[in-house]
């Protein structure tokens, strides 16, 4: 698929298996979905541009280099929270904003209730954070709101992404990068990723 990275590495995959666990509690799920988010940003950043500078050590100058770019992270909530401190350790320096949806459980739309970003995206490496891709019809709310600040970098990463969800997203933006541990097997009656892992947000959040 194009522009679909599979991340293949095997701490990532452990990680995957033991949130898709369904005896794995609410405790144990925070921490490793916290943990294996920080494995699939080193691998979603990997391209990101930099720039060379002189750095002097305390025993010569060299060369080395810096981020081209500022980073905005932006979880979608719920569930995306889960995966934000984590990519917060790696990226320090980013900024992180918020979008608020929630899919309404018999039409599966996603309807926004929150929005909090840098008013002008453009200037920005965006990493748009959810764990789940299953329709599509959040990443794709999502994604709008970022293209409407202006967003021209923007790379998603999903734990675990339906193929149904990949395709509604690619028919809107063909050139997204999606990050993802897994692609399932298709979406249940219910718009649930099978096997998937379950309602990520109620077992973040135990509600
Ligand atoms: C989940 C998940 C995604 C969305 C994916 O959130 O975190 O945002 O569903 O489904 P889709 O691809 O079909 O739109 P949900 O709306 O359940 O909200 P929550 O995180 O607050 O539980
Ligand atoms: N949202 C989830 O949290 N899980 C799914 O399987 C689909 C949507």
């Amino acid at each position: 698929m194009k522009r679909v990275t599979i991340i293949t590495h095997p701490l990532v995959q452990h990680n995957l298996t033991r949130l898709r666990d369904r005896q794995t509690g609410a405790q144990e799920f925070r921490r490793v979905l916290s943990e294996v988010a920080a494995l699939m940003v080193y691998e979603a950043t990997r391209s990101f541009a930099v720039v060379p500078v002189p750095v002097t050590t305390p025993l010569a100058k060299t060369r080395g280099c810096r981020l081209r770019r500022e980073v905005v992270l932006v979880p979608v909530l719920r569930a995306g929270l889960g995966m934000l401190d984590s990519i917060l350790q790696l990226v320090p320096h980013a900024r992180v904003g918020f979008i608020g949806l929630k899919r309404e459980e018999t039409t599966l739309r996603a309807t926004s209730y929150h929005k909090s970003l840098p008013p002008d995206l453009a200037p920005f490496e965006v990493i748009l954070i959810d764990p789940m891709l299953a329709t599509g019809g959040s990443a794709v709310a999502a994604m709008d709101l970022l293209a409407e600040l202006g967003a021209q970098r923007v790379r998603m990463v999903n734990l675990v992404a339906a193929p149904e969800g990949i395709r509604r997203v690619r028919a809107r933006y063909p050139d997204l990068p999606i990050f993802t541990a897994a692609v399932d097997r298709k979406l249940n009656k219910k718009g649930y990723i099978l096997p998937g892992l379950g309602d990520a947000g109620d077992r973040l959040f135990g509600v």
